[in-house]
């Protein structure tokens, strides 16, 4: 079985064609950071312009990087949705339209459920499984029972860990995104120069809440000099530091909450951009270890947002007959515990 998948949610034009074999054929991102780094953010309608006007010369790149023809693909898959309209349009649109022109399934993915099942790409994972899922947008634990059945345990009351990392950064004078230069900084910085407030942390369930964090360094980094490179590292690391015990304070009671309901589970994934972090992975791996699971990341390649992840999703999707309907509407808000199995 081979699957394009198209992933255009946000600022990537991304595509990549994937076997049932966990094979990756081939794997194209085009960023987009340099069109929105003026406005220090994504503006959704260059996002979805820049979308359509690379979307096909993409979709050239990535079938000739595999070496295949439209007609040797079993099935196209495009982000149906949570992200930004024009862009998903852009996608779902492409994809509906090669999808009937060659007479095979279109399988529109939420981009979350893209997120959650790549590390099944990459090795092999059993549900159920708990799924800590961080990124810019997204911050929030999931049980995996199967493909197209999550059950939600808690998530933020406010900002996604990503947001906050970004945010901060953007503070202390950085670009986006933030998570990866705050992770580069924090390697040579002290993790307790700075006291920060760690909300939540301590309390039952696995909610998180980082606008607290977020405004308790915005006052520290206004108090000091952004110039002073000490300065940076120490707070990078202490942000960190922070926020790593945080994701391990409601870790440990998210594993609580996923081994009531299923004793026997073993698989801790993390999984979304903010799983790129070494320190964060090197923290949860520690507490996976505490209660007897493993924990797994996917390849740093393929924590940010990418083609494969979509492609990956559309075989496990088409593998067990959840095909899509030319009718599917893209879908700006699309909670993964809404999925159902859905088709
Ligand atoms: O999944 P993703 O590519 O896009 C969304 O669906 O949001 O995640 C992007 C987020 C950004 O907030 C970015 O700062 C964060 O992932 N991120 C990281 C790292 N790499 C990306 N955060 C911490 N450490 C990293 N190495
Ligand atoms: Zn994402």
């Amino acid at each position: 079985m081979i699957i394009l998948g198209i992933e255009t949610s946000c600022d990537e034009t991304a595509a990549a064609v994937v076997t049932d074999k966990q094979v990756i054929l081939s794997h194209v991102i085009l960023s987009q950071i340099k069109e929105h780094a003026a406005f220090g953010g994504v503006v959704p309608e260059i996002a979805a312009r820049a979308h359509l006007v690379h979307i096909e010369s993409i979709l050239q790149q990535t079938l000739a990087q595999a070496h295949i023809t439209l007609d040797d693909l079993d099935g196209i898959a495009a982000t149906g949705g949570p992200g930004l309209i024009g862009g998903l349009i852009v996608g779902v649109m492409m994809a509906k339209g090669l999808a009937m022109a060659k007479r095979i399934p279109f399988l529109p993915i939420n981009h979350l459920e893209g997120h959650a099942l790549t590390v099944r790409l990459t090795e092999d994972v059993p549900f159920p499984f708990l799924l800590l899922l961080v990124s810019g947008g997204h911050c929030q634990f999931l049980i995996a029972e199967d493909v197209g059945k999550y059950t939600q345990l808690g998530g933020t009351l406010d900002d996604a860990l990503g947001e906050c990392l970004d945010k901060t950064a953007r503070l202390l004078g950085h670009g986006y995104p933030g998570g990866p230069i705050i992770e580069r900084l924090a390697k040579t910085g002290n993790p307790r120069a700075f006291a920060l407030p760690k909300p939540l942390k301590g309390t039952e369930g696995c909610a998180f809440s980082f606008s607290g964090l977020k405004t308790a360094a915005r006052k520290v980094i206004l108090e000091n000099d952004i110039t002073d490179p000490v300065f940076q590292a120490d707070f990078c690391a202490s942000l960190q530091h922070t926020v790593g015990e945080i994701l391990v304070d409601r870790t440990l009671n998210a594993l609580a909450m996923a081994h009531a309901r299923h004793p026997s589970l073993a698989h801790l994934v993390v999984a979304g951009g903010v799983a790129a972090n070494q320190y964060f992975n090197a923290q949860l791996s520690g507490c996976a270890a505490q209660r007897g699971v493993t924990l797994h990341a996917p390849p740093l390649a393929l924590c940010t947002d990418n083609g494969a992840m979509i492609a990956w999703a559309g075989v496990e999707r088409l593998r067990k007959g959840l095909i899509g309907s030319l009718d599917f509407a893209p879908r700006p808000r699309w909670p993964l515990d809404e999925l159902k199995q859905e088709r």
